[in-house]
């Protein structure tokens, strides 16, 4: 029978196997809980010698960066938090078309990384949060829980620092992931958070990004996903998040005529996020929010939500 702890034995035994007994091991962590728990298996297996990167490309959540950093050093996981927020903010200047700005985060990711990673002496790996549904998803040939191969998200790293590819989630649904996760003691709010797109606010910011918008968006954001974990609408929803628009609106506040910006929130019930509903969240909690954010987030002062499904809208707006 499958169960969480025989599978953190075995795959410690398999990983204490494969990795010899003085190699380095990298892994780019995301605060997401495939890498998360990646990291805390290879960390039960080889400790300090799993060198966990996790790079802050000013475009998460507000404080989520200190906050995830601060749980995987209470973890014990041997992690360099990198902030390259100027970096990513710089590749990005001027540009606003989707796909472009995904190219550029995508490849300042890459520098970082890359530079962070040559930084580890004694480097053999390069491990992967990689998960079942990912692996039928690209061309990779199945194989035990402990393979070799080569891989592109992470551009020509493997081959650059003749390092092999490690994967201990490759065998693993989602829910097997988590369970795993929960018996290594990944905490609740890592363990159930909602998906986040790689390149995270800068494709929920329409048009081009600045630090001044991002600021605004984080604002927004809490106070939506703050509000969703105190009402325990978090977890009946799927994922969730405010949207930047790139316009003004007409407002008045006191006896003056305001002229600012629009946020959108998003919030969809789905299962695997092919197919997605918009979530029917109660009016009041809606209400309560609008009012919050048009209140405590200066420079917004009109909220809308979407009532689109996937498809045709997609989840994100970009
Ligand atoms: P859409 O917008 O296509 O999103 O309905 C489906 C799921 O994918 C996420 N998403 C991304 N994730 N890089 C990512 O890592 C991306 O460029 C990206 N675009 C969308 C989205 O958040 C949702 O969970």
């Amino acid at each position: 029978d499958w169960t969480p702890e025989h599978y953190v034995d075995s795959s410690v035994v398999a990983l204490q196997r494969t990795i010899g007994p003085d190699d380095q091991v990298i892994l780019g962590l995301s605060g997401g809980v495939d890498s998360s728990v990646a990291a805390l298996l290879l960390h039960r297996a080889i400790g300090p010698r799993l060198h966990g990167i996790f790079v802050n490309n000013g475009l998460l959540r507000k404080e989520e960066f200190e906050s995830v950093l601060h749980s995987y050093q209470g973890l014990g996981l041997n992690v360099t938090g990198v902030d390259a927020s100027e970096e990513f903010y710089a590749a990005l200047k001027g540009l606003s078309d989707p796909e472009q700005k995904r190219k550029a985060i995508g490849r300042t990711f890459i520098e970082v990384f890359d530079r962070e990673a040559h930084k580890v002496e004694g480097a053999r790996w390069l491990a992967q949060g990689t998960i079942y549904p990912d692996v039928i998803e690209s061309v990779s040939v199945k194989g035990p829980a402990v393979t070799i191969k080569s891989h592109h998200n992470v551009g020509g790293l493997p081959e650059q620092m003749n390092l092999k590819v490690v994967e201990p989630l490759r065998m693993l649904f989602k829910d097997e992931v988590r369970e795993v996760g929960e018996t290594l003691g990944l905490p609740h709010h890592i363990l159930h958070r909602h998906p986040f797109p790689g390149p995270g606010l800068g494709i929920r910011i329409l048009g081009d990004i600045t630090p001044e918008k991002v600021q605004l968006l984080q604002a927004a954001d809490a106070v939506f996903i703050d509000a969703l974990h105190q009402t325990g609408l978090y977890e009946k929803v799927w994922q969730a998040g405010a949207i930047l628009l790139p316009i003004h609106s007409v407002g008045v506040m006191g006896d003056e005529r305001t002229y600012e910006q629009v946020v959108a929130l998003r919030a969809v019930t789905s299962v695997d996020g092919m197919t997605a509903d918009w979530a029917h969240l109660p009016y009041e909690f809606l209400a309560d929010v609008s009012n919050k954010i048009i209140n405590q987030v200066r420079g917004i002062n009109r909220v809308v939500y979407d009532i689109s499904s996937k498809p045709p809208a997609t989840i994100e707006w970009e």
